[in-house]
C-alpha cells in the first residue's frame, strides 16, 4: 500500500510528491529516532573525557601530513590499516551479505549502503525501493544547470566540470534559504539532509550529461525511470543501460567506494568547508576538487595509464618478469607506480579483493587481457615494491582494478573515472555532514606553527 507525502521544500517552488510504502519508515524518520543516542554520546564524552589524553602529536605529524593524528570525528566508517574498512562495524564481505540489492541483481546499491552510512541500521527491502524511488523523483537536473554544463568546453576536465555542476546546484540549496531567514540549530540537520538527498539523486543526470556532452557529442538522454535505483538510473543516462553486467559492477563499485573513513583528502574536504555552514553543495564541490588530485580520486585513470603503456610495451604473451623489469623501469625514472600504496592501509585494499572476486565470478572478465594483466601485476608489483622499500604499503589499493574493469565493459574514456568516484564518494562525505549538524559540530580550526615555532615547541619540551 502507497501513501503519499509532499516534500516541505522543493526547487524553484515545485511540490514533489513521494510515494511512500505505508509499512515503512523514511529514512528521515529513521535517521530521527537514531539522533537522540549519539547526541547523549557525543554529551557524555564531551562532559566526562574532554581532557583525557588519547595519544600525542609527534613532529613528523606535522610535518608528514597529519597522518595518524586522531583529530576528527566521522560517524560511518572506520578504517584499519590491516583489515580495512568498516561501516559502522561491518566489513564489505557483511554488506554483501547483508545489504538489499537491486530487484534481479545481487550486488549491493546504493541507496542500501547509504541507508546504512546514515543510521547504522540495515535498511529492509521496502525501505531500500522506497529510497531509491524517491531519488529517482528528485533526480532531474534544473535547466539552469543544463544550460550551464552544456556551455562549457567539452576539453575541460570532466572532474572540473562535476565540481561546477555541483556547486550550481546549491542555488536550490534549502538549507542555505533556511538558514538565511533564521532557524534554530537544533533543525539545522533536516534542511541539511533535504539538501544531500536532492544532491545524491542529481548527480546522476549531472555526471551523465557530463558524460554524454564530452564524450557522445551531446547525445540526449532517456529520462529518469522511477523503478530504477539510483546507479541503474546512472548507467542508462550514460547510455549503458542495456549492460546488466557493467551496471552491477557499478552498483558494487560506488556502494563500497562510498565512504573511507575521514580523514582522506575529500572526505576531510567536505568536513572543513560543510564546517562553516557551508551548505552540502558548496562543501562537496570542493571535497570534488581534492579527489581530482592524482595522488587522490584520479589514480583510477592513471592505473589504466599505466597499464595501457605497459600493455602496448610489451605486447602480447606478457611473463611475470616482463611485468617485474616495467615496475622497475617505472621506479627508476621517479614515478610511482598507481594504484599501490595507501596512507592508512598496510595490507591489500578489502575493495580491491572485492572487485577482484567480482572478475572471478565472471568468465568474460578472467579472459579479459586487460584484467589478466591487473592480476598478473598483483603477484608481482608487491615484491617489487617492497625491495624498492620506499612505500609503507606494497599492497594494492581499490584504484588497481577498478578502472580495467570499466575498460573492458567499454567505458573507455579514462579521464572520466574520477567522475564515477564522485558520484561514490557523496555517500559518506554527505553522511558526515548531516551528523555534523545534528551533533552541532563546531567550526574547524587546527593550529598551525612555522618551522621557528615548532623548533621552539622541541626545545621547550628538551
Ligand atoms: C596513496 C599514496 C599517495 C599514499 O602516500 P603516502 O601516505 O605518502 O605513502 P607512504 O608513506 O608509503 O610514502 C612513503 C614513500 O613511498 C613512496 N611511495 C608510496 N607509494 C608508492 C608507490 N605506489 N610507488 C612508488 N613509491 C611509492 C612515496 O612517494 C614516498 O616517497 P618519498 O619519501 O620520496 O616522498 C601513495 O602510496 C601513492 O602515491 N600511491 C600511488 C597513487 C595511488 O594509487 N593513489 C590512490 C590511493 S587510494
Amino acid at each position: 500500500m502507497l501513501r503519499s507525502t509532499v516534500s516541505r521544500f522543493a526547487s524553484r517552488g515545485t511540490r514533489v510528491v513521494t510515494q511512500r510504502f505505508a509499512s515503512t519508515k523514511t529514512l528521515k524518520e529513521t535517521l530521527q529516532e537514531v539522533i537522540p543516542g549519539k547526541q547523549e554520546q557525543l554529551k557524555q564524552l564531551k562532559s566526562e573525557h574532554s581532557q583525557t589524553v588519547i595519544g600525542d602529536v609527534k613532529v613528523e605529524n606535522i610535518i608528514g601530513g597529519m597522518r595518524g593524528l586522531k583529530s576528527m570525528l566521522w560517524e560511518s566508517s572506520v578504517l584499519d590499516p590491516n583489515e580495512g574498512i568498516r561501516f559502522h562495524g561491518l566489513s564489505i564481505p557483511d554488506c554483501q551479505k547483508q545489504l538489499p540489492a537491486a530487484p534481479g541483481g545481487k550486488e549491493i546499491i546504493a541507496e542500501s549502503m547509504f541507508w546504512l552510512l546514515l543510521t547504522g541500521n540495515i535498511p529492509t527491502e521496502a525501505e531500500t525501493r522506497q529510497l531509491s524511488r524517491e531519488l529517482a523523483e528528485k533526480g532531474d537536473l534544473p535547466t539552469y544547470v543544463e544550460k550551464l554544463i552544456d556551455g562549457l568546453s567539452p576539453s575541460m576536465h570532466p572532474m572540473t566540470q562535476l565540481g561546477i555542476g555541483v556547486a550550481a546546484l546549491n542555488h536550490d540549496s534549502v538549507f542555505q534559504k533556511a538558514y538565511e531567514t533564521g532557524i534554530k540549530k537544533s533543525d539545522y540537520w533536516t534542511y541539511t539532509l533535504e539538501d544531500c538527498l536532492t544532491l545524491i539523486a542529481r548527480l546522476p543526470a549531472l555526471a551523465a550529461r557530463i558524460y554524454r556532452n564530452v564524450y557522445k557529442y551531446g547525445a540526449a538522454a532517456p529520462p529518469i525511470s522511477k523503478d530504477l535505483d539510483l546507479v541503474g538510473n546512472y548507467t542508462a543516462l550514460m547510455g549503458y543501460g542495456a549492460d546488466k553486467d557493467l551496471t552491477e559492477y557499478l552498483r558494487l563499485y560506488i556502494s563500497i567506494h562510498g565512504d573511507h573513513e575521514g580523514g582522506n583528502a575529500s572526505a576531510h574536504t567536505a568536513h572543513l568547508v560543510g564546517s562553516t555552514l557551508a551548505d552540502p553543495y558548496l562543501a562537496y564541490s570542493a571535497a570534488l576538487f581534492a579527489l581530482a588530485g592524482p595522488l587522490h580520486g584520479l589514480a583510477n585513470q592513471e592505473v589504466l595509464r599505466w597499464q595501457l603503456a605497459m600493455q602496448k610495451e610489451l605486447g602480447d604473451n606478457i611473463t611475470h618478469q616482463d611485468i617485474k623489469d616495467y615496475l622497475w623501469k617505472t621506479l627508476k625514472s621517479g614515478q610511482v607506480v598507481p594504484g599501490y600504496g595507501h596512507g592508512v592501509l598496510r595490507k591489500s585494499d578489502p575493495r580491491f579483493i572485492a572487485l577482484q572476486e567480482f572478475c572471478d565470478s565472471r568468465p568474460e572478465l578472467l579472459a579479459s587481457p586487460t584484467i589478466q594483466l591487473v592480476k598478473k601485476t598483483y603477484e608481482v608489483a608487491p615484491g617489487v615494491l617492497t625491495e624498492h622499500g620506499k612505500t609503507k604499503n606494497p599492497w594494492p589499493n581499490v584504484d588497481a582494478t577498478s578502472g580495467c574493469v570499466l575498460y573492458h565493459y567499454g567505458l573507455t574514456e579514462f579521464k572520466y573515472y574520477t567522475v564515477i568516484f564522485g558520484v561514490s564518494r557523496a555517500l559518506g562525505a554527505l553522511t558526515q555532514l548531516v551528523w555534523a549538524r545534528a551533533l552541532g559540530l563546531p567550526l574547524e580550526r587546527p593550529k598551525s606553527v612555522s618551522m621557528d615555532a615548532l623548533q621552539d615547541l622541541i626545545n621547550k619540551g628538551a
